[in-house]
């Protein structure tokens, strides 16, 4: 894989790679204000749970270094997407920082990019751990279909979903990832495809409607797939598609795995109901980039995620290890682990 990350920290600015661009481009953003990488996330130039957490998280180092309202950048930077449950648990744990700090603006800034940095690099450990706890999930050879884009680009580095299939790849077992291309903003044709295409890992791009047919034809071992907010009780928001998936995948007798930092596990949200589904703009689904593919007028519904239920399932792989239901006992004990460890 190349060298840079999707998210480098530079002490006074944030460089992202424009995730809106890949892959005709690799263009680098440069970011100095809150709202600036505020207008990143909700634009999508950078995305993925824990990418946008950690975004947020520099977002409000710059607001310390510039010196602004720290509590009306947390706002701004809150206000971006809703539903990936990292964006605000990465800013929860600045504001336990900012929030009734005695040192003056220079040791504030310092406090708040080192827990920023803190995050970022707790997440690429965190993805590491997520690939090798589900390496006995996988078979030695082993068609597997995924979703959406949950790789580097999609987190600070390396990947949750996507990284289990690459750490399966790097420990010898001969994976074929099958990748939904993920409609409408092609998440799995563009970055997921352009990811499996730089680790020289065999894969296969699909459209979404595609699944049940390559589930019935080719015998997919596993579906595995990312997650933006789990409830206490394992319902699992993720994009649009997933529910669907879950749903081929149990008619086929096919297990479905979530892989996910213990940061995207909401145990205040008790169920699926509760999670907030972004809806986004029309025009993401009327327009193949410049073209018109709807007619004028044709009303449209773009909700950005669905719920995947519980009973779904199979497990869900975090970074301390496996949750396999019944959630609402499995969950809590793995946050617990996870704050233990980082205490
Ligand atoms: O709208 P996006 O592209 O930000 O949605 C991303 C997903 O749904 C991912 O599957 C999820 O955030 C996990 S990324 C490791």
């Amino acid at each position: 894989m190349s060298t840079f990350r999707s998210i480098e920290w530079k002490g006074d600015r944030l460089v992202l790679l424009d995730q809106r661009r890949i892959p005709e481009a690799k263009v680098f953003l440069e970011l100095r204000t809150p709202e600036e990488v505020a207008e990143a996330i909700r634009s999508m130039a950078v995305r993925g749970a824990p990418a946008i957490g950690a975004a947020a998280a520099f977002g409000m180092a710059l607001a310390a270094r510039a010196g602004r309202d720290l509590a009306e950048a947390d706002q701004i930077l809150r206000a971006s997407r809703p539903t990936a449950v990292n964006l605000f648990w990465a800013l929860d744990r600045m504001k336990r920082v900012w929030e009734g700090f005695s040192g003056d603006r220079e040791a504030l800034f310092l406090a708040l990019e080192a827990e920023a940095l803190r995050i970022a690099e707790e997440d690429v450990a965190a993805n590491k751990a997520i690939g090798h706890n589900a390496l006995p999930l996988i078979p030695d050879e082993a068609r597997i279909l995924h979703h959406c884009n949950t790789g580097s680009l999609a987190t600070v580095d390396y990947g949750t979903a996507l990284g289990i299939i690459r750490i399966a790849h790097e420990a010898g077992k001969k994976v074929h990832a099958f990748l939904d291309e993920t409609r409408p903003r092609l998440q799995g044709a563009r970055l997921s495809a352009f990811e499996m295409r730089e680790l020289g890992i065999p894969h296969t791009v699909i459209v979404d409607g595609a699944s049940g047919h390559v589930m019935k034809k080719f015998g997919i071992d596993l579906v595995v797939v990312g997650a933006d907010r789990i409830a206490a009780n394992g319902d699992t928001a993720n994009k649009i598609g997933t529910y669907n998936l879950a749903i081929a995948a149990r008619y086929h007798g096919i297990p479905f795995y979530v892989a996910a930092p213990t940061s995207t596990i909401d145990l205040k949200t008790p169920s699926g109901e509760a999670i907030p589904i972004e809806e986004r703009a029309p025009e993401e689904v009327t327009h193949c980039g410049d073209t018109r593919v709807v007619p004028e007028g044709s009303p449209v519904y773009n909700p950005a995620f669905d719920v995947t239920p519980a009973e779904l399932i199979t497990a869900i792989v975090t970074e301390v290890g496996i949750a396999y239901p019944p959630f609402l006992e499995s969950l809590p004990a793995l946050v617990a682990k996870a704050e233990e460890a980082r205490s």
